[in-house]
């Protein structure tokens, strides 16, 4: 969907996007004093004032209180059409009538059993039926599951080296904590990447140990697999921690033919794409069979639930015992009961049709606005999923990405928070359209963009009864 336009004026439009957010910054901090006091006091007692550092931006998060459907409200009572949906977890949108009703039902009947339960096999034969892979095991998040993954790639190839793309995130254990979003003094050359810690605290040997290279490039896999000490290449089908970004035709293809000859086990990160990208996922939609398969928040409707699906080959090595599994919470019943409602109740292969032809209208609704006012953006969309991304061309790699125009970005995001339209606020996130989203919401999300986009043309547009 990109829009062919000159990038004549671009820096003109940046001057305006900085204009818009300095205001609505103020406005901002003006709507938000519940949010800023409880940010003030929950900053004693946790780091930042959060749980999760993701989960903080500034000049405060917004603190909320409730949600429903695909509705969230803060504390400041603003309500908001949410498209966040829990970066990406909420598929089904906030508590969903029926998987309400079947974790109630669970709630009575026990919430942990560290015993087997017949709902982890209900629940594994419809990730079988749906992904394709034999065997899977259940995990708290997606950093467990790509973790164990990675585990199990080891313990059956024996080897001791990773790859992953420059730019992917793939959850917060250490090997993977590698390029998630490297400053361009730090990254190297865009052919070569240099591997770049994304945190103080790593060992070492996690970068002597993942490699890491640029998505959508054949010549650079082939290079790294060449030496045979790779256990696995990890990486999205779509790369979605940076808005989204769709493999080159052919390119997946290329990447399953170089790992099964090297003898890499490919292992496909879709903790985010999921079962937002179609009934069957990613691999689904391209057709592509790879070893290992992490799944996590959409499919659990918003409680702690994640998985990791492999060949028989590799899950035989945790059957034989030569790769350990396990975890007190693994499969627990409660959020059995929610992935039953999410898989076999909520997201059907119809509801998921459904919502994915919904979105295209609605991605295909911003793209035509941002085409009719000449704006230097594209509107990337993958399943359920979508982004405005700020550049005339697509987005193939880590590199394109970082070039993409940030205060553009924060300016649209910014100018909805304050008009009830919640986009992430990571920028590098995109909007989730669930299954709760109504022709309204959807009605309100379009016109709120485009005021923005003419307020973007035009700043003397601001207006600030404007709400
Ligand atoms: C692609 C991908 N993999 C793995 C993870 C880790 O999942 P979790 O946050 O549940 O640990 C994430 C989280 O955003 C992700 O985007």
């Amino acid at each position: 969907m990109a829009v062919t336009r000159s990038t004549e004026g671009t820096s003109s439009l940046s001057a305006a996007a900085a204009e818009i957010s300095k205001r609505e910054l103020v406005r901002y901090i003006l709507r938000t004093q519940a949010s800023e006091r409880a940010m003030a006091r929950a900053e004693r007692v946790l780091p930042l004032g959060v749980a999760s550092s993701f989960q903080f931006y500034e000049p405060h998060p917004l603190v909320m209180q409730s949600a429903s459907g695909s509705r969230m409200r803060d504390l400041d009572e603003h309500e908001y059409v949410d498209f966040t949906l829990g970066y990406g977890a909420l598929f089904t949108g906030h508590s969903h009538p029926t998987l309400c009703r079947l974790v109630t039902e669970q709630l009575a009947r026990g919430t942990l059993f560290v015993s087997p339960c017949e709902d982890n096999t209900l629940v594994a034969e419809m990730l079988v039926e749906r992904f394709g892979l034999p065997q899977w095991r259940f995990t708290n998040s997606g950093t467990e599951a790509t973790m164990d993954a990675i585990r199990v790639a080891r313990g059956v190839t024996g080897r001791p080296r990773i790859v992953k793309v420059e730019g992917g995130y793939h959850g917060h254990h250490d090997s993977v904590l590698v390029s998630t979003k490297p400053s361009a003094e730090d990254a190297g050359p865009a052919t070569q990447p240099v591997p770049v810690p994304a945190t103080e605290g790593l060992s070492p040997s996690v970068l002597a140990e993942t490699i890491v290279i640029p998505f959508n490039d054949l010549t650079a896999l082939e290079r790294v697999l060449a030496p045979r000490d790779v256990a696995c290449f990890i990486v999205e089908p779509v790369m979605e921690n940076i808005g989204i970004c769709l493999p080159d035709p052919g390119y997946l293809e290329g990447v399953r033919e170089l790992t099964r000859r090297f003898g890499t086990l490919l292992l496909f990160d879709e903790v985010k794409t999921g079962i937002t990208a179609g009934w069957s996922g990613a691999a689904g939609h391209f057709g592509i069979a790879p070893d290992l398969i992490a799944l996590g928040k959409s499919i659990g409707g918003g409680l702690p639930l994640a998985a990791f699906g492999g060949s028989s080959e590799c899950m035989d090595a945790v059957v034989t015992g030569r790769v350990l599994h396990v975890g007190t919470y693994n499969g627990n019943p409660l959020c059995m009961a929610a992935a039953r409602a999410v898989l076999g109740e909520i997201c059907t292969r119809e509801e998921t049709t459904r919502v994915i032809e919904c979105n295209r209208r609605f991605a295909a609704d911003c793209h035509a606005a941002l085409v009719v006012r000449g704006m230097p953006a594209h509107v990337a969309q993958f399943g359920a999923k979508g982004c405005v991304t700020w550049s005339v061309s697509p987005v193939r790699n880590f590199r394109d990405y970082i070039a993409t125009d940030f205060d553009l970005a924060f300016a649209q995001w910014i100018w909805g928070v304050n008009r009830g339209v919640l986009l992430p606020p990571g920028l590098d996130e995109q909007w989730l359209m669930s299954v709760a989203h109504t022709d309204d919401d959807l009605a309100f999300a379009l016109d709120v963009f485009t005021r923005f986009l003419d307020t973007v043309v035009d700043p003397s547009r601001i207006d600030d009864d404007d709400d």
